[in-house]
């Protein structure tokens, strides 16, 4: 296997046990220490805002042996991320007062174009919607994530990433998704899951992307895939997996409710 098949075998492993292991998959990058109180959340912030190539080459393709099970103790990195993350609505706070983390690139998704990227609103399972009732993204000021788009990541990996490529950039038979976001908004990312696309990207005759309607892997977590890819396009997560957010009752009811829907 070259590197780039282990990194992908990684984040298939990582993206399956993401299912059993919800409550405490702790994947600690290259650059953080394991043994905490060194790194302080500025540092970890800076880190994940300024430098994606560094971060993601590792984060990539974390050996499995670097995922621990919460219970095995705290690392620095993850009592850091708790501290700043007190309560569920503080967390909120962060993410809709924006600031630079959450400042969108040059060429964001079309949504983000036409509605910015401020949370209007959180519903019950903490899911943040735009002023247009878009699905978003909420990124807090130390770079972790919301479920939503944390589970849009592995949600991604599982079912898209064989063709569209890792990190949502593409490949040479499908397209670079942070840029079909810049003109699709969140109606047209829908309509082509549920119904597939042929042809269109590319008019050489035998361009398909299936249609997954009929497929609750994708559909239960339609949402997810696509805050993710918004928070991809916006070049507010960077590549690699994002920060996972602390398990708390409302990321547990979220996951249940993909599990609901699934049958689970
Ligand atoms: C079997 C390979 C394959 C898989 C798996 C796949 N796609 Fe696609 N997808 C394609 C191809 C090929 C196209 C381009 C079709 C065309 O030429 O019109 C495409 C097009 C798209 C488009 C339209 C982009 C544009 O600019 O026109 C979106 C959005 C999309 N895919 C999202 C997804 C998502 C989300 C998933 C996972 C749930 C996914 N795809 C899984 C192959 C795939």
């Amino acid at each position: 296997m070259n590197s780039k098949s282990i990194a992908i075998a990684g984040a298939l492993l990582l993206s399956t046990s993401g299912l059993v292991l919800a409550a405490g998959t702790t994947i600690i990058p290259a650059g953080q220490s394991a043994q905490g109180g060194q790194t302080d959340t500025t540092e970890v912030a800076q880190a994940q805002s300024s430098e994606k190539t560094a971060q993601q080459e590792t984060k990539a393709a974390p050996p499995p042996a670097q995922s621990e099970p919460a219970s095995s103790g705290q690392n620095g990195d993850a009592t850091a991320a708790a501290d700043s993350q007190a309560s569920e609505p503080a967390q909120s706070e962060t993410a809709a007062a924006g600031g630079d983390v959450m400042k969108p690139d040059a060429h964001p998704s079309k949504d983000t174009v036409s509605e910015g990227n401020e949370v209007a609103s959180v519903d019950d399972l903490g899911k943040a919607t735009d002023s247009a009732g878009n699905p978003t993204y909420q990124i807090s000021a130390d770079g972790t994530a919301d479920w939503y788009t944390w589970r849009g990541y592995k949600k991604y990996m599982a079912n898209c990433m064989q063709c569209h490529g890792p990190d949502g950039l593409g490949s040479s038979f499908a397209p670079n998704l942070t840029e079909s976001l810049q003109t699709l908004n969140y109606f047209d990312f829908a309509g082509i899951i549920v119904s597939g696309q042929q042809n269109k990207w590319n008019t050489s005759g035998n361009s398909v992307m299936p249609a997954w309607g009929e497929d609750p892997n994708v559909m239960c977590s339609l949402d997810p895939i696509y805050i993710y890819l918004r928070a991809r396009a916006d070049g507010v997560v960077g590549r690699g997996e994002p920060k996972r957010p602390k398990n708390n009752d409302t990321t547990k009811a979220a996951q249940q409710e993909e599990y609901n829907c699934l049958g689970f």
